[in-house]
């Protein structure tokens, strides 16, 4: 009769091989940024119609991801998703709620899983204080914050149940300041990341990770769909800013990089960030 043998492995050896490990995943980080790798994954992109959605639904379906295509625009969506290897076309108006709850529920019917979700559709709205369209701003209110948290209240039971996922909700630059004209858009995106972070903070025991990211002046079709009581000349359109315009492509890395490495705040700039934490550097 084979003799049951006692197996002992020594501290030593387990803390040896514990620090090992951790060396190989801070180089596998180092050399790849990755946490989550987004290969196999399945993604719903919002607003994947244009700009900074679509490039990101671009480079997650590149990078292997399954991308459901979020937003209004059926026709355009659906021509894309034959250009987007393993996309999906999905119409919903994230403004209304109920439309939300259809698109996760189809999401989820037709992909089985949903792994990461970005909350990136989103318009602007300019206009003082004083000024404000109450209406206009509860549709902005609705669209920009409204409609992300919703679609998280969706997928977070999903999540939970797979064993977790990762949100990227996209706020903006501006959140962080405080520019004449932008109160509207900027103080629901500043609402939104504080939501974010307060979301992160109560799902980090479900391996559900929240996270934000600060676009900075990004090339797209934003400044011509941005909500304006008084009309803006075309010719005044053009980007301004104290640095050139990001490409919707840059902006679509950093959405990338929010997935793979789970940090809390993704910002377009280091400027940004040292500009909010108070640091001149
Ligand atoms: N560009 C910038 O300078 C900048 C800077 C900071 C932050 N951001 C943020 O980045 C995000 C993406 O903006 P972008 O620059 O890529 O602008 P964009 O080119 O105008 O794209 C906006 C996207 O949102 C979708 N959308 C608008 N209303 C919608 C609705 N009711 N329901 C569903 N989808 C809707 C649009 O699709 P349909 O029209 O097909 O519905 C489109 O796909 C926004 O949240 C924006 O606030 C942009």
């Amino acid at each position: 009769m084979a003799s049951e043998k006692n197996f002992f492995i020594p501290p030593a050896t387990v803390c040896l091989v514990e620090t090992f490990s951790f060396w190989l995943l801070k180089l596998d980080y180092e050399i790849e940024g990755i946490f989550m790798n987004v290969k196999d994954k399945t993604a719903i992109v919002t607003g994947a119609s244009s700009g900074i959605g679509l490039s990101t639904a671009q480079l997650l379906s590149k990078m292997g991801a399954k991308v459901a295509l979020v937003s209004r625009s059926k026709e355009k969506l659906e021509k894309l998703s034959n250009e987007i290897p393993n996309s999906i076309a999905v119409q919903a108006d994230m403004a209304k709620v109920f439309e939300i709850k259809r698109m996760v529920n189809e999401v989820t019917e037709r992909f089985g899983r949903i792994d990461v979700l970005v909350n990136n559709a989103g318009v602007g709205y300019d206009a003082l204080a004083e000024k404000i369209d109450v209406d206009t701003f509860h549709y902005i209110f609705d669209l920009d914050l409204v409609g992300p948290l919703a679609a998280m209240q969706q997928v977070i039971p999903i999540m939970r149940k797979q064993g977790g996922g990762t949100i990227i909700n996209v706020s903006s630059a501006v959140a962080l300041m405080n520019l004449p004209n932008n109160g509207p858009y900027a103080s629901i995106k500043r609402a939104l990341s504080v939501l974010s972070l307060t979301a992160r903070e109560e799902l980090k025991n479900d391996n559900i990770t929240v996270s934000v990211v600060y676009p900075y002046i990004t090339l797209t079709n934003f400044e011509r769909n941005t909500i304006r009581d008084v009309p803006v000349p075309e010719s005044e359109l053009e980007p301004r800013g104290p640095f050139p315009p990001d490409t919707a492509e840059y902006a679509a890395q950093k959405i990338v990089e929010g997935i793979e490495s789970g940090e809390a705040e993704i910002f377009a700039h280091d400027w940004i960030k040292n500009r909010v934490r108070g640091n001149p550097q």
